[in-house]
């Protein structure tokens, strides 16, 4: 008997075990014997089996009490008109759907992000978002509505601003009434006085153009336009909130540990079994990609030294801007009147002490359809990613108060490619097709 096949054998009886405690935690699978005299199903130690069992299957998404309409279908056909469509925007040609491409994993495949201009961060995977408690790279957003109405007003990527926007939706015949069906019909902006052709807020340039006009406009009118605005990331929320990725090979083997489908037992190559004991075990991978989404939603460095952008301070300034955003969730326009907001909003200020250079773990569902990586999109490959954790070659040193997680793993070629493996078994791009393009009526 070689090294393996006695190691594998010991494992196996570990199973039973394990798959009674799963049993005793109410798993599914429930009362299912584990054919211990079949073939060996798993390389996995009992503590190995009962993390898997903690990391599969992918929960529903969590409820969105601040967004009254997060459920709502006839909303969400309205957020997937809005998101795949171009003309809300300075040059006619950038939708969300421009950088959030479905046929590259949501998102652009590019370094670094561009539309009208460069932005100097990657663009995010929209693969299950609804799960995330922050949003973007420094968390300067804090609910899936909200931090839809940034790219319209944002100048390297939509270009547009609000004014313009309900005016486009509303001379649109077929999305005035998918709005009116919703939430009421849109407000008349017709009077040229009090609604001028573009106004927005333009925090630090009040002399814009923009910023001017807005700053003329009735209170009671910037009041409703805003209530609109929200109400239309409320509906792109809601589309986006379908985004979901739960049938990975991974998630395919787990069932089947559970007694589902026993032919979830091919779905994992035995080097993506050892990949997932490296990644809960001695790579330690688990501190920060914890949980089903492969993410515990915080902010952390992974000490990955800065592209060429540099200088991004990350989640210090994103706990800033979203203190100061008028739409957070303890705005007036959270629709839980600012409970949300105040359990969510009280921690970040207290952890100002977040250093320099922490940026949000993102999760890694699906994410070998998501290259380049990093905030930065400094690395083009997982193997790339995976040498870095193993190496910590080149790594940026942790700052005064910053965490002391990570340590070089010195793993062998095979263990790196082992986790690589186990990163690919986390793939699932299975959507609905109607989902990936605008809504069909
Ligand atoms: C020019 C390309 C571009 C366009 C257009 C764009 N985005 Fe993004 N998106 C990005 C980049 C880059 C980031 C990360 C930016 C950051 O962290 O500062 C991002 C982040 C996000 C996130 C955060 C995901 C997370 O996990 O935190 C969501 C959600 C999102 N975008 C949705 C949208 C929606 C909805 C639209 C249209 C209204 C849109 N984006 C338009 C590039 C773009
Ligand atoms: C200290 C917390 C921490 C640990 C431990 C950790 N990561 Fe990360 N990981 C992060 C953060 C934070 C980022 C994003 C960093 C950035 O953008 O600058 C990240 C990024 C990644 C990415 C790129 C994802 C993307 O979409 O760009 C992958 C892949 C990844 N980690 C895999 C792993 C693996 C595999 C391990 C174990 C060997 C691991 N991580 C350990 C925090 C961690």
């Amino acid at each position: 008997m070689t090294r393996r096949r006695r190691l594998r054998a010991g494992r196996c009886l570990g199973l039973a075990a394990a798959l009674g405690v799963a049993a005793m935690l109410g798993a599914p699978g429930r009362g299912q014997e584990p054919d211990a005299s079949g073939p060996a199903q798993t390389l996995w130690t009992p503590a190995e089996v009962e993390l898997a069992l903690e990391l599969s299957p992918l929960p529903e998404p969590p409820p969105d009490p601040t967004n009254a309409w997060y459920e709502d279908p006839a909303a969400a056909a309205l957020g997937q008109a809005l998101f795949y469509d171009r003309r809300f925007s300075a040059d006619g040609r950038t939708a969300c759907a421009t950088c959030h491409d479905p046929s590259q994993g949501w998102t652009d495949g590019r370094r670094l992000a561009k539309a009208l201009a460069f932005n100097p961060r990657n663009t995010m995977s929209l693969w299950n978002v609804a799960y995330n408690r922050w949003f973007y790279w420094d968390g300067r957003k804090d609910t899936l509505w909200s931090q839809a109405l940034a790219p319209f007003e944002d100048p390297r990527e939509h270009g547009f601003d609000r004014v313009a926007l309900l005016r486009a939706i509303a001379a649109d015949e077929d999305l005035a009434a998918r709005y009116a069906a919703v939430f009421g019909p849109l407000p008349d902006l017709s009077d040229g006085e009090r609604f001028p052709d573009h106004a927005r807020p333009v925090p630090g340039e009040e002399t814009h153009a923009h910023a001017r006009a807005w700053a003329a406009m009735a209170p009671a009118d910037r009041e409703e336009v805003d209530r609109h605005f929200a109400r239309v990331g409320k509906a792109i929320a809601a589309f986006e909130r379908q985004i979901v990725s739960r049938d990975a090979p991974f998630d395919r083997f787990v069932a089947a540990l559970r007694g589902g489908d026993p032919a979830g037992f091919d779905a994992l190559p035995e080097s993506a079994q050892r990949g997932f004991a490296l990644f809960v075990g001695e790579a330690r991978c688990l501190v920060c990609h914890d949980g089903p989404n492969f993410t515990d939603g915080e902010f952390h460095s992974n000490l990955f030294p800065a592209g060429e952008e540099g200088g991004d301070l990350g989640r210090p300034r994103g706990v800033r801007r979203l203190l100061a955003d008028p739409f957070n969730a303890s705005s007036r326009h959270a629709d839980d009147d600012g409970a949300t907001g105040r359990v969510k909003l009280a921690f970040p200020p207290r952890r100002q002490a977040h250093p320099p250079g922490e940026f949000k773990t993102p999760g890694l569902r699906n994410v070998a359809r998501t290259a380049p990586y990093m905030h930065e999109g400094q690395v083009a490959t997982l193997a790339d990613v995976v040498r870095f954790y193993s190496t910590l070659e080149g790594a940026a040193q942790p700052g005064p108060e910053g965490e002391r997680i990570l340590r070089p793993l010195h793993l062998s070629e095979e263990q790196q490619a082992d986790l690589v493996a186990f990163l690919e078994a986390l793939t699932d791009e299975s959507l609905p097709p109607e989902l990936l393009g605008p809504p069909a009526d």
